[in-house]
């Protein structure tokens, strides 16, 4: 499918966004595209050093869980990750020095499956799933306790914001509901569920890829005088090519009306509330765009012509080569995904030659366990 097909696509509002069916944040959204300068912007110095902190604290779990067990889940160390990470990047505070504990996770995910209830699959036969989790709203309540144990954190850690917010005129309550949902859903929702398709890919991928991402990584941190900054990761174009096309291979959609989708050669009608996993790989596996577009091709993004392919990843539900803006529909989040996503990586071949995973199914995005880690031996 060509990339006009793909942004007709997103002009009749194929998108991935829940229905929200927790009563508390039926409320308009925050006008976050709007506020002036980049969203993100207020706390990228936190960014670097919490992401390295909390991602330690993942590989010594992995580590450590490894040599106890002979393998380790990526999931539940790498959402405590994730989830710590944010909230100290983006409040400043660590919810493990707070009431919420180590909780914050859990009681995330379990709202997270409520708003992804129709999307979301358990492997049961489609009938009974389309039953039980595509036909009705989720019923709020049972998830009001852990909704609240996040509003309550968020409350308390987000003063700084809450007080920027109140100056704009959006009520204190308003805005935390807000701050639940952009972290809650929105971020730790898709580090979730893109980390570990990212460390799928990669891991998949083999040990000449591990070392040249290693040796990439590595030289330019020594040649940075041994500091990791947000320069040197822009002379990094083998990790960027590898996360561009981790995004490239795996994004997710759904249809939220009639559309017809496009092809090079064919027109598709697809129904109201009719599913659409498919939708984006149809255009950024385009075979027309893509060679061996069903490959994973680590080096696909590198050099001009790489580069001139960028404007056919779509996973922020627009082109990599634009940016959001209040007028469309694109992840305000877009470019914050792409520096954590390349921080992951980074992070992760400072401390690994190279690594062994399992995978399997997971209700949304894939299950990876980790086999092997080969410490940096350069
Ligand atoms: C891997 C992580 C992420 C993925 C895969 C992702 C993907 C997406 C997609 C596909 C959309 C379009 C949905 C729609 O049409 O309604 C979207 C919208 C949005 N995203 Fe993200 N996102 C991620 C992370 C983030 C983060 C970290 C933030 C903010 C901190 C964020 C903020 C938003 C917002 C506010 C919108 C709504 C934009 C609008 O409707 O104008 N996202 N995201």
């Amino acid at each position: 499918m060509a990339s006009s097909a793909t942004l007709s696509s997103r002009r009749a509002n194929v998108q991935v966004r829940p229905s929200v069916t927790v009563s508390e944040l039926e409320k308009p959204e925050l006008p976050l595209k709007s506020i002036p300068g980049d969203y993100g912007l207020p706390f990228i110095d936190r960014v670097l050093p919490e992401f390295k902190a909390c991602y330690t604290e993942l590989f010594k779990t992995v580590e450590y869980e490894l040599a106890e067990k002979g393998k380790c889940s990526f999931q539940t160390p790498s959402e405590q990750a994730a989830f710590n990470f944010l909230a100290r990047a983006f409040f400043d505070s660590n919810p493990v020095d707070s009431k919420l504990g180590t909780v914050g996770p859990s009681s995330a995910n379990i709202w997270v499956l409520f708003q992804l209830g129709p999307i979301f699959t358990l492997g049961l036969p489609k009938y009974i799933e389309d039953l039980l989790l595509h036909t009705f709203p989720l019923p709020s309540f049972l998830v009001k306790k852990d909704y609240k144990k996040l509003y309550d954190f968020f409350y308390e850690s987000a003063g700084l914001v809450l007080d920027e917010a109140e100056k704009m005129g959006i009520s204190r309550d308003e805005a935390c509901h807000n701050l639940v949902f952009a972290t809650c859903f929105n971020s730790f929702g898709g580090i979730k569920v893109f980390f570990p398709i990212m460390l799928k890919w990669i891991g998949l991928a083999g040990e000449n890829l591990h070392l040249s991402l290693a040796k990439e990584i590595r030289s330019v941190i020594k040649s940075n005088g041994g500091e990791l900054s947000l320069s040197a990761m822009e002379q990094m174009p083998l990790m960027k090519s590898v996360v561009y096309e981790s995004f490239r291979i795996d994004p997710p959609g759904k249809a939220k009306k009639d559309l017809l989708v496009e092809s090079h050669d064919a027109v598709y009608e697809v129904k109201e509330g009719e599913m659409l996993f498919g939708y984006q790989p149809f255009a950024t596996k385009d075979p027309n765009i893509f060679e061996r577009a069903e490959e994973f091709v680590p080096d696909r993004f590198m050099g001009v012509d790489g580069e001139k392919l960028l404007k056919y990843v779509l996973w922020s539900n627009g082109p990599e080569t634009e940016h959001p803006t209040v007028a469309d529909k694109q992840c305000a989040g877009k470019d914050f995904v792409m520096l954590v996503s390349r921080l992951f990586v980074v992070e992760f071949f400072r401390r690994y030659d190279t690594f062994e995973v399992e995978v399997g199914p997971a209700p949304v995005g894939v299950a990876v366990t980790i086999t092997s880690l080969k410490a940096a031996s350069f």
